[in-house]
């Protein structure tokens, strides 16, 4: 909260003449960009039940991490839209797969999804921009940088697969790897 035009009454803010700090177009396309977050913690949540069912224990760490991460990215948009006295509307999240052919295939859906989010966070850059709403694209950029990010993994993950044919002692040096990967919260827990 920011300026002293602004007031906090029962979890609603009313600003000088009534006007909103984001715009309702804005407001609605973040609400469904945590959907898209919630959905993806759902995806690799279901990504690393399968992987701890067939016995690798480093992949479906690195999944569970996933999920976290996700679901703190739902949680950023979350605070922000309470901290602009927006409204936050949970909406249904959709059945993730539950089965997939083999690690390669799920690394190349989670870089595919990820290729997808990008495209949404850009997208709400864009409108950010056309709505000239600047703490909105100061709020955005952790998300540009985060998408970088997540795909730089994901295709250097892909590539190790490659290289070693997802099969042996390679599988197991991954497997291994990958259930070093630990999770590191980023924003305040209240
Ligand atoms: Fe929240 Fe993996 O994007």
């Amino acid at each position: 909260m920011t300026g002293g035009s602004a007031t906090r009454r029962s979890n609603q803010v009313t600003c000088q003449g009534d006007k909103k700090m984001i715009s309702k177009i804005m407001e609605k396309a973040l609400n469904e960009q945590i959907n898209k977050e919630m959905y993806s913690a759902y995806l690799y949540l279901s990504m690393s039940a399968h992987t701890t069912h067939i016995g690798l224990d480093g992949f479906a760490n690195w999944f569970m991490v996933q999920y976290k991460e996700e679901m703190e990215h739902a949680m950023r948009i979350y605070n922000y839209l309470n901290d602009q006295g927006s409204k936050v509307h949970l909406k249904k999240i959709d059945e993730p797969p539950t089965t997939f052919k083999d690690p390669m295939d799920m690394f190349k859906k989670t870089l595919e999804h990820e290729q997808f989010i990008t495209k949404s966070i850009n997208d709400l850059m864009d409108l950010a921009v056309k709505e000239k709403d600047h703490a909105t694209q100061i709020f955005l950029q952790w998300f540009v940088t985060e998408q970088i990010e997540e795909e730089a993994n994901d295709n250097e993950i892909i590539g190790k697969l490659e290289l070693i044919g997802g099969k042996g002692d390679g599988m197991f040096m991954i497997d291994k790897e990958l259930g070093q990967r630990t999770f590191v919260s980023e924003i305040p827990t209240e």
